[in-house]
């Protein structure tokens, strides 16, 4: 394990509203090493964003410790214990080299696209040619050198989000912070805004937090993934780990909408030739990752074992350069066969899911 870039520790945040408690973020713990793209996603009201606003201390937690570039800016063993915390001039410092973008941009209607990327400026030592060059070079970055002197009611969504990434790299921040930020933007927009950020991911190194609740967003930039429910991280992993093997139901909620594999089972599962399966065939999905390609595995069925595979559906994504498959598949055969082909499916890291006809094996 490297040195993480951000480390959140056992971290308790609870809301007190009249007499009702809200445990809004329960004991999480998350790493997130230099270089991530960690995706978080969740429903509504799952703890994401009051999580990242942890991390510079724009929500203080109740309990926990957070480590940002191995200096330590809270730290509180319980509830009821000391609370260590950086200085306040600190960690003004410090929240200018975390970059955070939102929802709805936040940016100031009554300031043209270079007032507003200038006005992250106001508090930076750069001499004012300097910061005009800052300015114009940010605005290069995110492709918008040609409305520098537009407001922000001239600009379409997407550009005022760009502008607004120009604001938050404005004082070369290590770490980048995305609420929620291509939420109210259109499905091809939103591609590009996720393509800038995984530029600023690769080409400058950036670290970025990503919270969503649209799990496609996660699927184009993220390498590691936590999922939250109710307050806590139910589970996590690599983009790879999480999409191909996802364990909790939420999970596979989410997946379901980036990859729509149950909607093609419900819809596969309603054809005749899946109705009328005979004694001899059985309905399965076959997952897998990585280079098992699935024709010369399919064509080693019946090579192998004299197993015929009707492919009635395929989809691959290719997930950080590598596929994920999911087949839908009729397997016909003698019984014994198909279960010797299902045993070498698997000893090749292909999983198998009995949809229907499942007395073969
Ligand atoms: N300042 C606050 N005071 C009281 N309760 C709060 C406060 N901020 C958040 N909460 C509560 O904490 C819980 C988590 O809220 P949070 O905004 O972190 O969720 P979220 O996952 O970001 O949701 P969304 O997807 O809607 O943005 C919710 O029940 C919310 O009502
Ligand atoms: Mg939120």
């Amino acid at each position: 394990m490297t040195n993480p870039i951000i480390a959140l520790d056992n971290i308790n945040v609870t809301f007190h509203q009249k007499k009702r408690k809200i445990r809004a973020v329960k004991n999480v713990s998350v790493h997130i090493e230099k270089g991530d793209v960690y995706g978080i996603v969740g429903y509504s009201g799952a703890g994401k964003s009051t999580l990242v606003r942890v991390i510079n201390l724009l929500q203080e937690p109740t309990s926990g410790s957070v480590v940002v570039n191995n200096e330590t800016f809270f730290k509180a063993d319980s509830e009821n214990s000391p609370k260590n915390r950086i200085a306040t001039k600190d960690l003004r410092n410090r929240r200018r080299k975390i970059g955070m973008i939102f929802q709805h941009f936040n940016l100031l209607n009554e300031r043209t696209v270079t007032e507003n990327v200038a006005f992250a400026l106001q508090h930076s030592s750069l001499s004012q040619a300097q910061k005009d060059a800052k300015v114009k070079e940010l605005l290069e970055l995110v492709d918008l050198s040609d409305r520098a002197e537009q407001y922000p009611s001239q600009l379409s969504g997407g550009q005022k989000q760009r502008v607004a990434i120009a604001r938050a790299l404005a004082n070369d921040p290590e770490i980048l912070i995305s609420d929620e930020a291509t939420s109210a933007l259109d499905p091809k927009t939103t591609n590009q805004i996720l393509a800038l950020l995984k530029k600023l991911n690769s080409e400058l190194g950036l670290t970025i937090v990503l919270i969503t609740h649209e799990m496609q967003a996660v699927k184009e930039v993220a390498n590691k993934v936590a999922v939250m429910q109710d307050g806590e991280i139910i589970e996590r992993g690599s983009l790879l780990d999480i999409f191909a093997q996802p364990k909790e139901q939420l999970t596979k909620e989410f997946i379901e909408t980036a990859t729509n594999i149950d909607k093609a089972i419900e819809t596969i599962s309603a054809q005749s030739l899946v109705q009328q399966l005979s004694a001899n065939e059985v309905f399965v999905r076959l997952s897998y990752v990585g280079d098992t390609t699935d024709e010369p595995l399919i064509a080693s069925l019946f090579k192998e074992f004299n197993v015929t595979a009707n492919i009635l559906y395929g989809n691959i994504e290719v997930l950080q350069g590598t596929s994920v498959g999911s087949l839908l598949v009729i397997l016909s055969g003698n019984a014994e066969q198909i279960k010797s082909a299902s045993a070498s499916l698997t000893s090749h890291h292909v999983k198998i899911d009995v949809l229907k006809g499942g007395q073969i094996l």
